[in-house]
């Protein structure tokens, strides 16, 4: 297992390229939940320097409750259905937010957020965790990241959990 991550590259596309199989092997192997989700968000962060706040939500009964991450303290719990986490949880579907002062109901951790990205995690069709991810800009997130982080929401359902 290697266990350190590097980018060559500059543009996020590429990047995400270069990230994914190192996310592989880095939780190739290792059992262990917390410290599988503890390193991606260390890879995530290193990957995406645009973002201020990289961290999963982890399903319990109908509630989100704050997993590993990168960033400022934040909210612990999050009901299905409030907030972009528990909208995106609730429909299961990745949600972008370009401006976190449009989306009703944002749930502001850290005032200095800007834009967001949830992505689900389904294991079979449950969803068991989301992963977010923040930015301190206006409209950091694309389609390019929806699918990238979706991919790697895929490989994070692989895990034991
Ligand atoms: N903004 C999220 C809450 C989690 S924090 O951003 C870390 C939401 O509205 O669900």
């Amino acid at each position: 297992m290697s266990e350190s991550v590097a980018f060559a590259a500059t543009d996020k596309a590429a990047r995400y390229l270069e990230l994914l199989p190192q996310l592989a092997s880095l939780v190739e192997g290792e059992p262990d939940l917390i410290a599988n989700l503890a390193n991606i968000t260390a890879a995530l962060r290193d990957c995406l320097p645009i973002a201020s706040w990289v961290g999963f939500y982890v399903r319990r009964g109908d509630e989100l409750v704050l997993g590993p991450f990168q960033g400022k303290v934040a909210c612990v719990r999050i009901a299905f259905g409030r907030g972009v986490c528990g909208t995106a949880a609730a429909e299961r579907r990745t949600l972008v937010v370009p401006d976190v002062e449009q989306f009703p109901g944002h749930i502001a951790c850290d005032a200095g957020s800007r834009s967001e990205i949830v992505v689900p995690i389904v294991r079979g069709d449950r969803v068991v965790a989301v992963l977010d991810v923040d930015s301190y800009e206006l409209a950091a997130f694309d389609a390019v990241d929806a699918e990238h982080l979706g991919e790697i929401a895929r490989l994070c359902g692989t895990l034991r959990w």
